[in-house]
């Protein structure tokens, strides 16, 4: 069957009966390169010692070069079976593994699935899709001679743009610019690439290419990968980093295209162009405006400067990063029952509401379990999905821009730190532990739920039958055993303040 074959309801009927699996979204990554040829010359998940080879080395056991370990993770049930249907997120299936080699990470212990893939059809999903090429399409595509690929996950500003056409010239070279698919905004790189496009030399192609960030490899490891992917899209060269001093390739026997570094460029500011260093007079080169100071700008929501990068590309960064006073934001409050979460939630949300301009969603502990988890016990597994789910509408909220005050109990670090990851990957996280002493919470039992605990009557109860884990990670601790709840209120209003997510009275 081809990539191209096969709908939902034409899946053979031999295949409706395998086990299936939803990799996660790097393996689902993984397994579109692998399909359409982009990651030759694997053609499936790698097994044990292939994997080990590869992270000790860099190289397949056979020698070939080959940068990262590109596996599957499946849980251990699965591990008992010949074949397995992959499938994307809304469970289309997407190809057949078959399995020749199930086995256990030696440091993570997680369990791996190795073999060969068989497709069903083309991942047909995400923005832009019909930029997204396969490899063999577009290097048939290319004119010949020489082709030299960015593959990047920045948008390409002003000084980029000379570099790259620079190298285009010197090498003759077509230029196909492939923006890596994967990150927080990838609509936005898209549209910030095709904003430059008048820009780039002409006949530059742009191709959309999904190679995630990948967790624990470093910098050189994934130049390497993008080096391999490049090539297989029909480049023969990869522009890297700026060079230190005079422009030179890196001839490296473990990249599959040479790389080619630019030479340092900068803003000449009495002509008002980029170009080479070397060219300008010392005393005429403009600072370069650093990742630290174009993020200043942009959370200040002040513009950014001309010369740095086209007003189009100033807008996308935006959107990736927009100004604090308009940023989604979650504020999540944790501590035991009765310390005044609700109090202190509550209030901040009337505070902001007062204030204007932003929109706030409350998420109090006892109101979230009467609608969102209703029917959810007390036990570890359950308050997991619970703060899971107050955590994956914070995070929605703050997607769009919104104010998400959460006020769960939320005893486990770990689930916090779940959350976290979640809000940060749309926006801003504040983590507030509303730290009122167990004995203070015990006194005002608001709720007579201590003195049924301390009965017997209500089991695993927060701090009395069940674990609190106080956060070493909290932005404000507040303590309402020594605080008005108009003081704690206002604790959180100066942090607020002070970080530039709400404006000062
Ligand atoms: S969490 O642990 O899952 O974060 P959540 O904030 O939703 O807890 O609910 C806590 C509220 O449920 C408490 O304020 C209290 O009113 C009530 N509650 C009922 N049983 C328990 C229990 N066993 N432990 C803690 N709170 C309980």
């Amino acid at each position: 069957m081809t990539a191209e074959a096969g709908h939902l309801d034409q899946l053979p009927d031999t295949l409706r009966d395998l086990p299936s699996w939803t990799p996660d979204p790097v393996e689902l990554a993984d397994l579109e390169l692998l399909l359409t040829g982009a990651y030759r010359p694997l053609t499936g998940f790698l097994g044990a010692f292939d994997a080990a080879m590869v992270i000790a080395g860099g190289r397949l056991a056979d020698g070939t070069p080959w940068p990262v370990p590109v596996t599957l993770t499946v849980p251990q049930d699965l591990t008992s079976h010949e074949r397995l249907v992959l499938q994307d997120p809304e469970g289309v299936p997407l190809a057949v593994l078959q399995v020749t080699e199930a086995w256990q990470d030696p440091t993570t212990s997680d369990w791996r699935l190795a073999g060969p893939l068989e497709p069903l059809r083309a991942p047909a999903h995400g923005p832009f899709h019909r930029l997204r090429r396969r490899p063999d399409e577009v290097a048939a595509e290319l004119p010949e001679g020489a082709v030299l690929a960015v593959a990047t996950r920045e948008p390409l500003h002003r000084k980029q743009l000379g570099q790259l056409r620079q190298l285009a010239e010197k090498l003759n070279a077509t230029v196909l610019v492939m923006p890596l698919l994967g990150g927080a905004h990838d609509e936005s790189l898209v549209r910030a690439l095709l904003a430059v496009r008048r820009d780039l030399p002409d006949g530059a192609r742009i191709v959309p290419v999904p190679l995630p960030p990948r967790p624990g490899v470093d910098d050189e490891r994934d130049l390497r990968l993008r080096s391999h992917v490049a090539a297989a899209y029909g480049a023969t060269h990869l522009m890297g980093a700026e060079a230190d001093e005079a422009s030179e390739e890196t001839e490296d026997a473990t990249t599959a295209i040479p790389v080619v570094r630019p030479e340092p460029w900068a803003y000449d500011a009495d002509v008002e162009v980029w170009r080479p260093v070397a060219r300008i007079e010392p005393d005429h080169v403009q600072a370069e405006l650093t990742r630290a100071e174009l993020e200043d700008l942009l959370d200040r929501g002040e513009p950014i400067p001309e010369w740095f990068t086209p007003p189009a590309v100033a807008a996308e960064l935006a959107v990736a990063r927009p100004p604090k006073l308009r940023r989604g934001l979650t504020v999540f409050f944790t501590g035991l029952s009765g310390s005044g979460k609700s109090t202190v939630a509550r209030g901040l949300s009337d505070a902001l509401i007062e204030r204007g301009g932003r929109t706030v969603t409350l998420l109090d502990g006892d109101v979230v379990r009467r609608l969102l988890s209703a029917g959810l016990s007390f036990s570890k597994a359950d308050r997991d999905l619970n703060i899971r789910r107050i955590g994956y509408v914070a995070a929605e909220i703050t997607r769009h821009g919104g104010v998400a005050i959460c006020a769960p109990i939320a005893p486990y670090a770990e689930t916090r730190a779940e959350v976290r990851r979640m809000v940060e990957a749309t926006g801003d996280f504040v983590l507030v532990h509303v730290s009122t002493p167990l004995e203070e919470c015990e006194r005002r039992d608001r709720k007579g739920l201590y003195a049924k605990a301390r009965a017997g009557l209500i089991p695993d109860f927060t701090g009395i039958s069940a674990p609190y884990e106080e956060p070493d990670d909290a932005d404000l601790v507040l303590d309402t055993s020594q605080l008005t709840p108009e003081e704690a209120v206002n604790k959180v209003l100066d942090l607020l303040v002070a970080g530039g997510w709400v404006r000062p009275e």
